[in-house]
């Protein structure tokens, strides 16, 4: 049997990759200016998957020669509390960027939250000024995940153009910008969403050139909503606890069957999560030197 499983698309390497060349980059530029880039991660509350996410931040920080400033809040911190906190980075001269980890608790509104942080700081390229840049094809800050998965297809040379390309979920952190992303690579772009009838979903997925879908649903694409030799982005980070009673990661893709079918895949983990580090990490470095020079 000749069997034809698809090529993965391995972003903890290409992560990797970034960072080492990051790191030198950085070396270089500290010796110019005497002083390492710097990164305030915020984060409210105990949310174990953003602990996760933080502490991957904060090591990448310190692999590559980010100084990561860690302001750790209890979930009870007032609105006001924390735009002060935003405000004093803001001006604080050793901090390029500043990234509040999402989700905050409800009482928090997270968009004015974000609205605080001084634009050339935001290196989560989530501010409306950056997001607005982004719809208007000027250069800012791009946001990390979409960008992540744009630098994966570029390194592997999967062209966009004129392609078929459907974003599952709508989100402002991962579908908006990404579907614009690939809207500013020439694809043609459908942003499917909760209100797209399941029916409806199923065809629109057969019919794409590339799948990225941003849900958090384990199993949400199976082999028989993917056409054959498309690529499928996988953007879904699910916390499933096995019959071990051990916690994995699993993505939105029946990644096992979908392989067989698709000409790309990304992995989870390994895929687009590590990708969006090494963008922040890339983001950081590059408001460090908008800033120094
Ligand atoms: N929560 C999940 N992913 C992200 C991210 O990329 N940035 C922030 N700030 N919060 C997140």
């Amino acid at each position: 049997m000749t069997s034809q499983m698809a090529q993965r698309l391995d972003g903890k390497a290409l992560a990797q990759q970034t960072q080492g060349e990051l790191k030198q980059r950085i070396e270089t530029l500290k010796a110019q200016v005497g002083r390492s880039p710097g990164l305030a991660v915020i984060m409210v509350g105990d949310d174990p998957a953003s602990e996760v996410y933080v502490r991957n931040k904060k090591r990448a920080c310190e692999k590559v020669g980010i100084i990561s400033f860690g302001k750790h809040f209890p979930a009870n911190i007032t609105q006001a509390e924390l735009e002060a906190t935003i405000h004093e980075l803001n001006e604080d001269p050793e901090i390029d960027g500043i990234l509040v980890q999402l989700p905050l608790p409800k009482h928090l509104d997270a968009p004015q939250v974000i609205y605080q942080i001084t634009p050339d700081k935001d290196v989560d390229g989530l501010h409306p000024n950056n997001l607005g840049r982004l719809a208007r094809e000027e250069p800012g800050i791009r946001s990390c995940t979409p960008a992540g998965v744009m630098r994966l297809l570029e390194t592997y040379n999967i062209s966009v153009t004129s392609k078929k390309a459907l974003v599952i979920g709508r989100s402002s952190l991962v579908g908006k910008p990404l579907g614009l992303m690939l809207l500013e690579a020439n694809a043609t772009v459908t942003i499917a969403h909760i209100y797209t009838p399941p029916e409806e979903l199923k065809e629109l997925a057969q019919q794409a050139d590339i799948l990225c879908v941003a849900v958090g649903k384990p199993n949400l694409i199976t082999a028989d909503m993917v056409k054959p030799g498309a690529v499928v982005i996988d953007i879904g980070i699910n916390r499933i606890e096995g019959e071990d009673g051990k916690v994995r990661l699993t993505g939105d893709v029946d990644y096992p069957e979908v392989e067989k079918i698709a000409s790309y895949i990304t992995p989870v983990p390994g895929g687009v999560g590590p990708m969006t580090v090494a963008i922040l990490l890339e983001n950081t470095v590059a408001s460090f030197e908008q800033r120094c020079f």
